[in-house]
């Protein structure tokens, strides 16, 4: 498979009138697109959209661990990101947010939106202040952006997203997910560390975060990343070549190619039960 993207991340949530506002209002992300029962998300300076499912109350709880995240510049805008939070967390239904702490090079806070996903608000200008962090790991580290989004776009909260940087999955075996992730799916794999890769596409600044959990719950389709391909004839091929070959690799199902306005694509589970879509770029 030869991807052209890492093109879009899909998350589930239980009430679209709850979890919009939290992506726009306190994450920057602009709305672009809307069908029932889903809605399509961008945040200005990066070319990942993000789709919102609605499932309804019976949606099943996410862990912080599946979490999405998005950068600040500075560690004092990630203090003033849980100022804002704390005192709005009524109007927005959040119930739970974490004090800022660093780990993995990253200073950040967490918290639960209203549909049970996790948010990560992180900032990585500690790290960055030693230039190796700016190459390590496929460089997921180094700034997202090309342009500054100005802070007078998503003002009187203290804090700027400026871009939206990563999504996260689990597994058991990491080992057997990185090879998945390069052979079956043509993705790019740097190690962070001994229990944590970094799935990416070169062209693609947004990332993966793929790590091993000792247990973890496997969600429908509606919590995917979604892979383009240059053709529709492409996504032919690539089903054909997973249906033959993918168990192998640790595919644990695939689902039938559809159509949809000139959208051909398919769906997928990794070894880990994670699923992925693969579209035709047009
Ligand atoms: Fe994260």
């Amino acid at each position: 498979m030869r991807p052209i993207g890492l093109t879009e991340t899909h998350m589930e949530c239980r009430y679209l009138k709850d979890s919009v506002p939290v992506a726009t209002d306190l994450l920057a992300f602009e709305k672009i697109g809307e069908r029932p029962g889903q809605v399509t998300l961008k945040h200005p300076n990066t070319d990942w959209l993000l789709t919102i499912h609605e499932a309804g109350p019976d949606a099943p709880a996410k862990q912080m661990h599946n979490h999405w995240g998005v950068r600040v510049e500075t560690t004092a805008e990630v203090d003033a990101a849980y100022e804002y939070l704390s005192a709005h967390k009524d109007q927005y239904k959040i119930d739970q947010i974490g004090k800022p702490t660093y780990s993995h090079g990253s200073y950040s806070v967490y918290f639960l939106e209203p549909g049970t996903n996790g948010w990560e608000i992180e900032c990585y200008a500690e790290a960055l202040r030693k230039d190796v962090w700016k190459t390590r790991a496929g460089g997921v580290r180094a700034p997202h952006w090309e342009t500054q989004y100005p802070a007078e776009r998503f003002p009187g909260r203290g804090y700027v997203p400026q871009g939206f940087t990563h999504g996260t999955l689990a597994c058991s075996d990491l080992q057997q997910s990185w090879k998945f992730y390069t052979d079956a799916l043509g993705l790019e794999v740097h190690q962070a560390n001994p229990h944590v890769i970094y799935v990416k596409h070169p062209d693609s600044k947004p990332y993966v975060v793929c790590a091993v959990r000792p247990e973890w719950k496997a969600f429908s389709p509606n919590f995917r990343f979604t892979i383009a391909l240059a053709s529709a004839g492409a996504v032919e091929e690539a089903h054909r070549k997973l249906a033959a070959t993918g168990k192998d690799l640790g595919l644990t199902e695939l689902r039938d190619v559809t159509r949809d306005n000139g959208r051909v694509s398919f769906l997928l589970s990794d070894p880990g039960r994670n699923w992925w879509e693969i579209a035709s770029s047009n």
